[in-house]
């Protein structure tokens, strides 16, 4: 390592995307050194779910337990409710989060990890100590200024906000993950497309104890259908559970047109009760904030030296909870292929392969989470009668009818309510990411994925190249289960064989590379008991996969080779155009 590099990545921000990258680099053993302008991570609970794809990140990084310590879990996500108040009568449950019966076998087969709900300011401060115990430098009240970028480096200028003395970091590779006002963006000349700024919400941080209201009924999402918050195209009002049962965040849309919201003590108390359906309620507010919904991405997420990922790239609402989900999963994408690059690993082009496979996934899930806002319209009508003084409470009371207009109105809410399972039950949307770049090597007479189920709703398992390894559960050397997808990454490449495929294992044996390990599934460390690895593999058993460290397959041969010598000039192969090694 030259010397004339301070670190080898500087990450600008702590959030989900810096402090994830942070984590990731630091594992792997390369120099990072992280600014924060703020004195502290995240001060608000902003993103919360978290799905299966970002629990596997945390379990490969070795957080997962200590995460999970703090969160609320995953059959607490539940029921989400569409209620007239929290007191007052209820219109309709929805089973969520995978946690209803028809859909928890689903989530339970995809992946080793359950969801869970853990507030980003439990969440960012977790990754960050954890990096900092692996050799991360941290810097707060650090503000980014500008970058220049040369052949071999990115030159920071920092100013340090105390003493108000501006310095320069010379870094190898630095990684944008300021946020959706991102500088970094704006001086690597990347730009977003769509629109900022077309919808806003009030948020209000409260602490009251409402167990008698929820605790027999648990969920994250408490939605109120009320004239006290039905302005904008969700038209409710939301009680989001931050800490069972006594803390909260009441959200209401708002007329933007008409400036801030009236966040004064009486107003926000008087919307509060108005929500809850007590009128007595005595709460303490905690803050009040306001956050506008976003359409927008980056078609392009690097210009040379410069990486940018999270909310920097891809700007949305949180319905579908995708936003820090997304950046988690940014910057596993990212983190080996840079810790790989500085290593000597890989050639520097294996880092073009961060765009091609993040930016449609980015363009993918900004418009998922406007659509899922859209998708409240139908619900809308269904607590509606149109024409009438009081289309809400009219509607409410029709819901009640037993005569033909009772009938359909019902059946329009079923209807409704099916329509936000792509909000609310969408793991095909949350699991079934394709990395398609040179970073993955095409079979070369692939066809095309034929999707057996609404792609949307339901996971497709695969080892297609592309896709991320399946989860199987086998049984290691102790007796105990071992998921697939803890045999694999670990900031290492993995060769996957059966028994029956030895001659694979003996070739990486004598090729010796530090970032190759082998998995024999099959072998005492990983015995396929239960055969679900055999009915999910798609290759023979002497067949083999090369799975990189972020878990997604690059490269699979169905069938077994006639000896070691010739599995040896496959592999080399393989890993000579996985990591553009001229
Ligand atoms: P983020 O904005 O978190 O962090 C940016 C970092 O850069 C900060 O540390 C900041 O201080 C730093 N920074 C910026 N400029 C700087 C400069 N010039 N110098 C130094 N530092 C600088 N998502 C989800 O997955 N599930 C969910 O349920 C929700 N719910 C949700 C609710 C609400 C109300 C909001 C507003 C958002 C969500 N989200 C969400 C979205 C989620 O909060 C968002 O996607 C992530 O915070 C984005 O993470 P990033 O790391 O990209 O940026």
């Amino acid at each position: 390592r030259s010397q004339e590099f301070q670190t080898d990545v500087l990450v600008v921000g702590t959030g989900p995307m810096g402090a994830t990258t942070a984590l990731a680099l630091a594992t792997y053993g390369v120099r990072v050194h992280v600014v924060n302008r703020y004195n502290w991570t995240a001060n608000t609970p902003r993103a919360h779910i978290t799905n299966q794809r970002a629990m596997e990140v945390l379990r490969d990084l070795g957080v997962e337990q200590e995460a999970r310590r703090d969160a609320t879990p995953w059959e607490w996500m539940g029921d989400t409710l569409f209620t007239t108040s929290l007191a007052g009568p209820e219109i309709a449950r929805l089973r969520t989060w995978g946690t209803g019966d028809e859909r928890i076998g689903d989530y339970l087969q995809a992946s080793p990890c359950p969801m869970m709900d853990l507030p980003q300011d439990k969440m960012e401060p977790l990754l960050v100590k954890n990096a900092v115990e692996r050799g991360a430098i941290f810097s707060f009240n650090t503000e980014y200024l500008s970058h220049e970028q040369d052949a071999s480096g990115v030159t920071v200028k920092l100013r340090d906000l105390p003493t108000g003395r501006e310095y320069q970091v010379r870094a190898r590779y630095l990684v944008g993950a300021d946020g959706a006002k991102s500088k970094v963006m704006d001086d690597a000349g990347l730009e977003v497309e769509g629109q900022l700024a077309r919808a806003a919400t009030a948020y209000v941080l409260f602490t009251a104890d409402l167990t008698r209201y929820v605790a027999h009924r648990p969920s994250i999402l408490y939605w109120m259908v009320t004239s006290d918050a039905s302005f904008g195209e969700i038209g409710m009002g939301l009680l989001r559970a931050i800490k069972p049962w006594n803390q909260w965040i009441a959200g209401w849309g708002f007329d933007m047109s008409k400036g801030e919201p009236d966040f004064s003590p009486e107003e926000v108390k008087r919307k509060v009760r108005a929500l809850v359906g007590d009128p007595e309620l005595d709460f303490k507010i905690d803050s009040t904030s306001v956050w506008y919904v976003n359409q927008a991405h980056a078609p392009v997420y690097s210009s040379g030296r410069v990486f940018c990922g999270g909310d920097a790239v891809h700007r949305h609402p949180p319905s579908s909870g995708l936003g820090s989900n997304t950046c988690m999963q940014d910057a596993f994408n990212l983190a080996w292929k840079l810790a790989f690059v500085v290593k000597g690993y890989a050639g520097e082009q294996l880092l073009d392969s961060y765009t091609l496979e993040r930016a449609p996934v980015g363009a993918q899930i900004v418009k998922r989470a406007n659509q899922s806002r859209l998708d409240y319209a139908p619900l809308q009508q269904a607590f509606r009668k149109a024409g009438t003084p009081d289309p809400l409470a009219a509607g409410i009371d029709e819901l009640a009818d037993p005569g033909p207009a009772g009938i359909a109105r019902r059946a329009a809410l079923a209807e409704a309510l099916k329509l936000k399972n792509y909000e609310f039950n969408a793991q095909g949307v949350e699991l079934n990411q394709r990395c398609v770049s040179e970073a993955v090597i095409p079979e070369p007479d692939a066809t095309e994925e034929v999707w057996k189920r609404d792609p949307q709703l339901h996971v497709q398992p695969t080892t297609r190249p592309g896709a991320k390894l399946p989860h199987a559960w086998l049984v290691g050397q102790d007796g105990r289960r071992v998921s697939t997808l803890d045999l694999v990454g670990n900031g290492k490449v993995s060769l996957v064989t059966g028994i029956a495929g030895q001659a694979w294992a003996d070739a990486a044996k004598k090729m010796d590379l530090p970032f190759l390990r082998t998995v024999v599934i099959g072998g005492p460390a990983a015995q396929d008991v239960y055969c679900s690895w055999h009915a999910v593999r798609e290759i023979d058993e002497a067949g083999a996969l090369l799975v990189r460290p972020d878990g997604v397959v690059a490269w699979r041969q169905h069938a077994g080779v006639a000896d070691s010598a010739q599995a040896r000039e496959e592999l080399e192969q393989a890993l000579a155009s996985l990591l553009d090694q001229k």
